[in-house]
């Protein structure tokens, strides 16, 4: 199992990590256009292997894709984080063409690649994949709602001293600030509704914590996180390396689900070895509809700006 990770910068390097730690990949190799990064970052993290006791090889590469031939997943990180008190949707210019060049360059050597977007605005730049590669939608994986999702059970956790393992939730929807969808209705600790536990006013305010996580990290690191996205996109990589048939909130290609068409979203996906083997199509109420619409129409608007 070959894993590559185009992106030597935080969240790829991240992702490499938690990838090798998790010592179910052969090798990982990193690839970045900065003369060296890539190589100092794996050399960096092989260092770590006999101390963390794992047995994947990881590679660096300076834009030689003869290095990442034959990968079996391919993790896009490559291009620029916003700035506090930027949105995702303004990285649009300088992310689309770099996201464009990447998934030619990894398809010329490894055709029958699975590709993970990461870069941002994430659901756009996975349609643009989609509208410029062809490949067929299973193999075209957008990373946004694990994290959300991961964000959501934190701040539900927070807001019921409550520990993490005891909470499931899901984040759906298009991945920003105004986009993502919450499923406060759905969300359980131990089966039981949050809302047996969380007052309607305390749910509204985890939702609007949950919907700007990015950004108040952000604001904080003076750039965009890496930890829980690294270890997203790692999970999303080993439910498929493994062919674990997790389910996740990803942003697919829709044809009619969720009443929407022509559009890269986050949706319930079940990951196993052929990428997205199913899209879950699950009952929203009303207002959930509503919100998933309105999201939908930000991320079209988005998707406008692309030169396809
Ligand atoms: N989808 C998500 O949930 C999520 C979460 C966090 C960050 N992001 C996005 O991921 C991207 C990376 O964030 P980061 O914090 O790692 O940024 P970073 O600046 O630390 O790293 C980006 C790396 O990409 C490299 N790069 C640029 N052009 C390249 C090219 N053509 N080929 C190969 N490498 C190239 C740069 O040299 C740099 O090392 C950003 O767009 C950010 O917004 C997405």
């Amino acid at each position: 199992m070959k894993v590559t990770v185009v992106g030597a910068g935080a969240v790829g390097a991240s992702c490499a990590e938690y990838i090798a730690i998790k010592d179910f990949a052969s090798e990982v190799v990193i690839l970045d256009i900065k003369e060296g990064y890539a190589e100092g970052k794996a050399m960096d993290l092989m260092q770590t292997a006999s101390l963390n006791g794992f047995d994947t090889k990881i590679t660096g590469s300076t834009s030689d894709y003869a290095k990442t031939a034959d990968s079996h997943i391919a993790v896009i990180t490559s291009g620029i984080p916003r700035k506090p008190g930027m949105t995702r949707e303004e990285l649009i210019g300088i992310n689309a063409g770099i996201v464009k060049t990447v998934s030619s360059n990894l398809l010329e050597h490894s055709p029958n690649v699975i590709i993970i977007v990461v870069s941002n605005p994430m659901d756009t730049m996975t349609y643009l994949v989609h509208k410029t590669t062809g490949l067929p939608k299973n193999r075209i994986i957008g990373m946004g709602g694990a994290l959300d999702s991961a964000r959501f059970k934190y701040r539900l956790a927070e807001a019921m001293e409550a520990p993490i393992s005891d909470i499931d939730g899901m984040v759906i929807g298009g991945h920003s600030d105004k986009g993502m969808v919450p499923l406060t209705s759905h969300a359980t600790r131990n089966s039981i509704r949050v809302s047996e536990f969380l007052s309607d006013e305390r749910l509204e305010q985890v939702a609007a914590d949950t919907k700007v996580g990015g950004a108040t990290l952000t604001g904080l690191l003076g750039t965009s996180a890496w930890y829980a996205p690294g270890a997203a996109v790692s999970a999303l990589v080993q439910a498929i390396a493994c062919d674990q048939k997790k389910m996740f909130p990803c942003s697919t290609m829709l044809e009619g689900e969720y009443g929407l068409n022509d559009i890269c979203i986050g949706v319930p996906v079940i990951l196993g070895k052929n990428g997205i083997e199913k899209i879950v199509d699950i009952p929203l109420s009303d207002a959930e509809k509503a919100k998933m619409q309105e999201s939908a129409e930000g991320v079209t608007k988005t998707n406008g700006l692309l030169e396809l």
